[in-house]
């Protein structure tokens, strides 16, 4: 060898040091390496199946893959950039520990077709993990939304005060959000489930090795139906990036919801002590950075979707180096996405509710829809009834009181419909149990709904 890399023939001078370094993925792609010691160990017995491997070839490559596994599992061999990719550094060592024969392992196989399996591998388990960690969210934000039923909080359109709600039907709203975030993943994992080992570097492998036995020991669907789309496609990852950017955005509202709240001018919540931070400065700030972060994060997994579709964007078919780069933006979103769920289930899981700052941002205003209502259902027009309130609320506002501090002259001039206990009437639940349509914030609605929340998180 003259080169020292496993392609030295062709080649008579190394790589130039900065262009080692270059090109080297062994730095982010080491990630890969228990899928890439599984699909050798797939590769193996395909190769005996095949007759290309003898059962002493296969045990002696078995063994030695296994010892490889065991190195890098407990860090005795680390790899370095001269090894380029974890599957030279794995297949390098295969030949170090067994010999010669070794060399057989990447028979009719591409680093190109190996990759895409390495990753779908990869993309499995990892996914898995995150569907596993939305579940656990999911699961706490249902535990205290069962505990506040009965609690009344504001809620906002425009962060204008709008309407009363329960505070589990809002806890609820993101109890759903996040069902269609682990749907998303799960279809992404749908259509990932795919074995493309056979593609070689793109035509297709020329050994007989059984796709469809290979697809099933490793736990695939089927095997990938087209060697070019196999090695070039890289879809399955955008597609997943896209569900975790989403999962990002819908993380980000709750995160910005709860800064906001937690700020003393609103004071709905109090984040424990262990999910926030303090000032260098300033002695008596509680920061919830944990929010914060999980808000700015999100940006920069929009910044890892962004990377994977310009990278393929164009991309010759079949394989270009340029698919080197899809590994950081994944690596990076499966990451981010999984510390960010494991600190908001943290958050959500020990954040304590303010009842009284929440019931008594409850302002008066916010019953003018049931006063329109009230009306309504004493047979004047919805718009007619919108107007008699809005001028009502202008007097309010006119005489620096709220609505229901109006004189009940004001009301009786303002419709004969209206009675004295009209006003007298509204509460919280008063105006929530109006509510009790399906989806809406009634006691008996959030309670049906509790119920699906409950059951969807079974299944
Ligand atoms: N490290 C490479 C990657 O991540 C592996 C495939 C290399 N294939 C090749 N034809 N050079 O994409």
């Amino acid at each position: 060898m003259t080169t020292g890399k496993l392609w030295d023939g062709r080649f008579s001078r190394a790589n130039d040091q900065v262009m080692e370094e270059f090109n080297a993925s062994i730095g982010f792609d080491i990630r890969l390496w228990e899928a890439d010691i599984e699909g050798n160990l797939a590769q193996a017995d395909a190769l005996r199946q095949c007759g290309i491997l003898t059962s002493e070839e296969w045990s002696a490559i078995v063994l030695g893959l296994q010892q490889v596994g065991q190195e890098l599992a407990d860090g005795s061999y680390r790899p370095g950039p001269d090894t380029e990719d974890i599957h030279m550094a794995v297949e390098r060592r295969l030949i170090e520990i067994v010999g010669p024969v070794g060399g057989k392992i990447h028979t009719g196989r591409s680093r190109n077709d190996q990759v895409a399996l390495d990753v779908r591998l990869y993309l499995r388990s990892r996914v898995g993990t995150l569907i596993e960690l939305v579940s656990q969210l999911q699961t706490v934000v249902l535990k205290r939304a069962e505990a506040e039923v009965d609690a009344f909080l504001p809620g906002y359109t425009h962060l204008q005060p709008a309407q009363p709600v329960r505070l589990a039907h809002y806890l609820l709203a993101f109890f759903w959000m996040l069902d269609r975030d682990k749907g998303r993943l799960r279809d992404a994992l749908r259509r990932a489930d795919e074995m493309p080992l056979g593609s070689g570097a793109l035509a297709g492998t020329a050994f007989p090795i059984d796709r469809e036995l290979v697809a099933r020991r490793l736990g695939f669907a089927r095997p990938t139906p087209n060697s070019m789309d196999a090695v070039s496609s890289r879809d399955h990852l955008t597609e997943t990036v896209s569900a975790i950017a989403i999962l990002m955005t819908n993380l980000s509202r709750l995160a910005e919801d709860w800064v906001v709240w937690s700020s003393p001018a609103f004071g709905f919540v109090e984040l424990d002590d262990a999910y926030a931070t303090g000032s260098s400065m300033m002695p008596q700030k509680k920061n919830p950075d944990s929010l914060e972060l999980i808000r700015g994060k999100s940006g920069r997994v929009f910044g890892d979707l962004m990377a994977l579709m310009t990278i393929q964007k164009g991309l010759a078919f079949t394989y270009g180096k340029d698919l080197q780069e899809d590994k950081e933006p994944l690596f990076d979103a499966l990451e981010t996405a999984d510390i960010c769920l494991r600190v908001l289930k943290g958050v959500v899981e020990t954040a304590v509710f303010s009842y009284e700052r929440m019931r008594a941002a409850i302002e008066p205003g916010m019953y003018a829809t049931d006063l329109a209502d009230v009306l309504v259902r004493r047979g004047l027009p919805f718009r007619d009834a919108h107007r008699v309130v809005g001028e009502l609320v202008a007097k309010a506002i006119a005489r620096g009181c709220s609505l229901v501090e109006l004189p009940w002259e004001e009301f009786a001039q303002a419709s004969p419909l209206f009675k004295r206990e009209d006003v007298s009437a509204l509460s919280p639940a008063a105006s929530t149990d109006r509510r009790n349509v399906f989806g809406g914030t009634g006691r008996n609605a959030v309670v049906q709904q509790l119920t699906l929340a409950r059951a969807s998180l079974k299944e």
